[in-house]
């Protein structure tokens, strides 16, 4: 299968979980494409497409809405599987951020959803970050919390919607 996994990143987690997927997704032809860096090739010469992004105040990031916007249909034709990196701790709240991320129309198709979690990396962060982080998660120390069984949750379910 050739396969697209399509992402934004502000601190790099996002970028990190891409490459954890790219290196589980064993005998496919994978292409890595970071939005913000680079023009995203036509989807339609993929066979699957996996979408990734963080959240940032609640919401995904405006470049990967915009990408979605603009390519609806033909990514209504593809393998699809959706992911977001995120700290919030509340299962439900990550679900539902999960769900506000994409449009609704992608959400209902895709095969496979994935709330991957994500690091708090403080010296990737500036100083308005800093300060909301330290308040909110009460320290300052970098943490990661990448939620590696979901991601091979996402493989499989990518995996086995086409047999
Ligand atoms: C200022 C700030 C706000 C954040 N807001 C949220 C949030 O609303 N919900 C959430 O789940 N995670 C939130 N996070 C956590 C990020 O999603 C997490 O750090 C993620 O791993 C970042 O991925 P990236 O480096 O690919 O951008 C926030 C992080 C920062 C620094």
């Amino acid at each position: 299968m050739k396969t697209a996994i399509i992402y934004t990143s502000k601190h790099g987690t996002t970028a990190k979980v891409v490459q954890m997927i790219a290196e589980r997704l064993t005998g496919n032809q994978v292409s890595i494409i970071d939005l913000k860096k680079e023009k995203c090739p036509d989807v339609n010469s993929f066979d699957g497409i996996i979408l990734g992004t963080s959240i940032y105040a609640s919401a995904s990031s405006k470049t990967m809405q915009r990408f979605c916007k603009e390519n609806i249909e033909a990514l209504k034709q593809k393998r699809l599987a959706l992911f977001v990196c995120g700290m919030e701790p509340d299962s439900a709240k990550q679900q539902q951020e999960l769900a506000n991320a994409y449009p609704q129309e992608l959400y209902e198709y895709a095969v496979s959803k994935c709330f991957a979690g994500g690091e708090f990396l403080f010296e990737k962060m500036n100083f308005f970050e800093r300060t909301v982080i330290k308040r909110i998660a009460k320290t300052d120390r970098s943490v990661s919390a990448i939620k590696s069984d979901e991601i091979d949750k996402l493989i499989m379910e990518i995996i086995n919607a086409g047999s």
